[in-house]
């Protein structure tokens, strides 16, 4: 049985114009491509009849597992176009990893990682022509996704599974981008328990979020920080996106360690980089209450948020119940914005890639 996803092109691509013009003023996530790669999964073929077609809409039935349990998961990443024209992918052997271990905890088959690259890499290729330039940080985000699409109501691990990758032409996240945002800090709702799925990247994790983003925008702030599910002075864990990052006086970049967070690509390619920038790296549990006095005291200098969709965006304060306070002067921090050109440099080609992370594809 063939392994390549094999392109069949389609015949009504959007208008060179109309693409063009997409392509001046993307967004997040509101236009998409020409083709999409999909492959099926089903106890007795394994996976087969991968291809990259047209994107289509999915044709499934009412009783479609997905609709009623939320078997699914779903990983993002980004090409990028270099100035010479070539395009690159940022450590799509990490999404392809994580990816299995969402698969294994959504009780999902596992794609072979060789599959989850050539699939991204030839969807790519099929729609060269969509990925922006680099001007306004624009990038092609590609969006891998399996879901069970077996029609049946009975509470078990479906035996017909759909896999695809579209992509979607981007611009910043946030449209406050780098002037920094504000968290609210959830004291209502939590994101995921021990032994829960908070370390898969599945939707329902991010439904589950949608309810304290509600609370977040009505306290007039931009994101939810969720803590740990100890209750109000918890551990804080992640926002509703994006990993968490401190910078202290002590010279220490810290993050929450493992377990319940999203192992962020982000976030750990951070980490590698913080000697560069004279900062010990250091995965612990923080607790809300040292966050309120750092940011007090001054011991805690910087903040910022880390997510492959939103890069890497400084925040400037946090409202909970009853307090609300910021970090520093209120301004996106130093380093917070030095490590992000950093990064970005990295991803664009402007500086060298010493870890090896990008992946050629055009
Ligand atoms: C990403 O950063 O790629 C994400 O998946 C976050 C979000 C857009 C759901």
């Amino acid at each position: 049985m063939s392994r390549a996803f094999s392109l069949f092109r389609t015949t009504d691509p959007v208008p060179e114009e109309e693409r063009r013009t997409i392509l001046a003023a993307p967004g997040f996530g509101k236009f998409f491509t020409d083709h999409m790669a999909s492959a099926t999964w089903t106890p007795a073929e394994g996976w087969h009849d991968r291809k990259v077609s047209a994107l289509v809409p999915y044709s499934l039935h009412p009783s479609a597992a997905v609709l009623h349990y939320a078997q699914e998961i779903f990983e993002g990443l980004k090409a990028y176009r270099h100035a010479d024209g070539s395009v690159w992918l940022f450590r799509p052997e990490f999404n392809a990893r994580r990816f299995t271990r969402s698969a294994e905890r959504l009780a999902l088959p596992v794609l072979p990682e060789e599959d989850f690259l050539t699939s991204v890499e030839e969807l790519v290729r099929a729609d060269e022509a969509w990925v922006p330039g680099s001007a306004d940080e624009k990038s092609l985000y590609l969006r891998p996704f399996m879901f069970a699409s077996e029609a049946f109501l009975g509470v078990r691990p479906a035996e017909r599974i759909a896999y695809s990758v579209i992509a979607s032409p981007a611009g910043p996240y946030f449209a406050g981008g780098v002037t920094g945002i504000t968290l609210w800090v959830s004291s209502n709702y939590t994101r995921a328990g021990r032994g829960g799925t908070g370390a898969a990247k599945c939707g329902g994790n991010y439904a589950s979020s949608l309810a304290a983003q509600i609370e977040s925008r009505k306290n007039g702030c931009d994101q939810v920080l969720f803590l740990d599910d100890t209750g109000g002075e918890g551990d804080l864990e992640e926002s509703g996106t994006m990993n968490l990052c401190l910078v202290t006086s002590a010279g220490e970049l810290v993050t929450p360690a493992l377990g319940n967070i999203l192992d962020g690509v982000t976030r750990d390619s951070i980490l590698a980089l913080a000697g560069e920038f004279g900062l010990t790296p250091v995965q612990r549990s923080i607790t809300l209450s040292e966050l309120r006095t750092g940011a007090a005291d001054g011991t805690i200098t910087e903040v910022f948020a880390a997510g492959t969709a939103a890069v890497i965006t400084p925040i400037v304060g946090f409202k909970g119940e009853g307090y609300e306070f910021t970090i520093g002067n209120g301004a996106p921090g130093k380093q917070t914005l030095a490590i992000r050109e950093h990064m970005l440099d990295i991803q664009y080609g402007r500086a060298e890639d010493v870890h090896g992370w990008m992946r050629r594809v055009l």
